[in-house]
């Protein structure tokens, strides 16, 4: 969405026109509805931004529901944006923790903004790029306890002990960029970090040489996809723990297990009837030694993120595999077996070994009604391919 095309929404007559417009979908629908605006004598460049506008509020509708309809967006906003079920629980952190006023330094359409004014709190939102600014403005204008800001997060003057949320643009210019690229940089957030109560937004697969030792680092998986990691300071993280692995399971509901530093492995165990997954917040926070020994399973192989035992696992923290049969990685072999058993419907899973899912897939070629799981990782110092039946619902 262009920002002229914002900013002519942003007008009585845009607004109004927006909220005649019913959500759509289909292209044909586009183009009827396109027809019919125009005809009824409004601008073409109004239409086309009303138009992308509620094909943005229907996307969005992903991350915040019903929201998304009283919401305006841009397209990098909306991609970048928190999603509502877990800015609400960036934001119950800061309730918590007791705090009041929360500022948010780049706050983009406002998603996180948006969730911490929701508990109550106080928020002064921020945003560098001045149309962001104006859409962040019309989303928290239901919240008089928000204030936005068009400025830069470095030249805001914050109290001594005032509370910030940070969750830099991982992107420039449509493009994913490295952590020395973020916006505002890296080194920044990190000194916010050290000095004040902060919680900040990083990509989950962020370098861990670089999170600082005192602070508490939360992965986060929702919907079956590891979506950040948070570093928490001050009072806002607790007491002792050092690694957190948050799963918001289908329901809504956090699940979350915690340490005081990365759990040591278990032992290997023989491949057994069952074989689990950990959850990617699980696996990035190194808590699959404390997994494995509060289900008492062991690892598949050292150093590789797959569990074994005899007993299938109803945990929100790994996903359980039913072994239907292992054999040595052999595509041949794994061809043949796939036959056999009509296997068309195959789910490739793959760790610890260099294997390329969609290559295999192509060259397995699988047909047949039945469906399956296929782990490919090394037992015993062989990579071996084990054939399963999903157990957990994927998510
Ligand atoms: C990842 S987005 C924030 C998304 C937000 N948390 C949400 O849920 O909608 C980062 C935002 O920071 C803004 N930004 C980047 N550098 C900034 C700076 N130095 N000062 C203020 N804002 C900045 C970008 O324009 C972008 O909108």
């Amino acid at each position: 969405m262009e920002n002229s095309e914002i900013l002519a929404l942003l007008t009585p007559e845009g607004l109004r026109l927006l909220d005649e417009v019913p959500s759509y979908g289909s292209g044909a629908d586009v183009l009827r509805v396109s027809a019919a605006l125009r005809k009824a004598g409004h601008p073409p460049a109004l239409v086309a931004a009303v138009l992308t506008q509620a094909r943005l509020r229907q996307k969005a509708r992903a991350k915040f529901g019903e929201f998304a309809d009283r919401m305006l967006f841009t397209q990098d906003g909306l991609e970048q944006s928190t999603r509502l079920a877990v800015a609400a629980l960036h934001a119950g952190r800061y309730r918590q923790a007791g705090i009041e006023r929360v500022t948010d330094l780049g706050c983009g359409v406002g998603g996180d903004a948006l969730a911490l004014a929701a508990l109550s709190l106080e928020v002064r939102a921020v945003e560098r790029d001045p149309i962001t600014a104006a859409v962040a403005a019309f989303n928290l204008a239901p919240f008089p306890n928000a204030a936005v800001e068009a400025a830069s997060a470095e030249d805001v003057q914050l109290a001594p002990d005032e509370a910030v949320f940070l969750d830099p643009a991982r992107r420039s210019g449509g493009r994913r960029v490295g952590a020395d690229e973020w916006s505002p940089s890296l080194d920044f957030c990190l000194g916010l970090l050290a000095e004040r109560p902060t919680g900040l937004k990083l990509a989950p697969a962020f370098d861990r040489t670089r999170i600082p030792a005192e602070v508490e680092a939360q992965w986060v998986t929702a919907g079956g996809e590891t979506v950040e990691l948070l570093l928490w300071s001050g009072p806002l993280q607790r007491e002792g723990v050092r690694r957190s692995a948050l799963v918001l399971a289908a329901d809504g509901a956090p699940r979350e297990l915690t340490g005081g530093a990365d759990s040591p492995d278990v032992e290997v165990a023989p491949l057994g009837r069952f074989v689990h997954e950990p959850a990617g917040a699980v696996i990035r926070a190194r808590l699959i030694g404390d997994l494995a020994r509060a289900t008492g399973a062991g690892m598949l192989s050292e150093g590789v993120a797959y569990l074994t035992g005899d007993v299938p696992l109803d945990s929100p923290f790994l996903a359980t595999f039913e072994v239907q049969a292992a054999m040595p990685f052999d595509e041949r072999r794994i061809a043949r077996e796939l036959r056999e058993r009509g296997i068309g419907r195959l789910e490739i899973k793959k760790r610890g070994v260099d294997v390329d899912p969609a290559i295999l897939r192509k060259r397995l070629n699988p047909k047949g009604d039945a469906e399956a799981t296929l782990l490919i990782a090394p037992v015993d110092g062989k990579r071996t391919a084990i054939l399963a039946r999903r157990v957990s619902p994927a998510a």
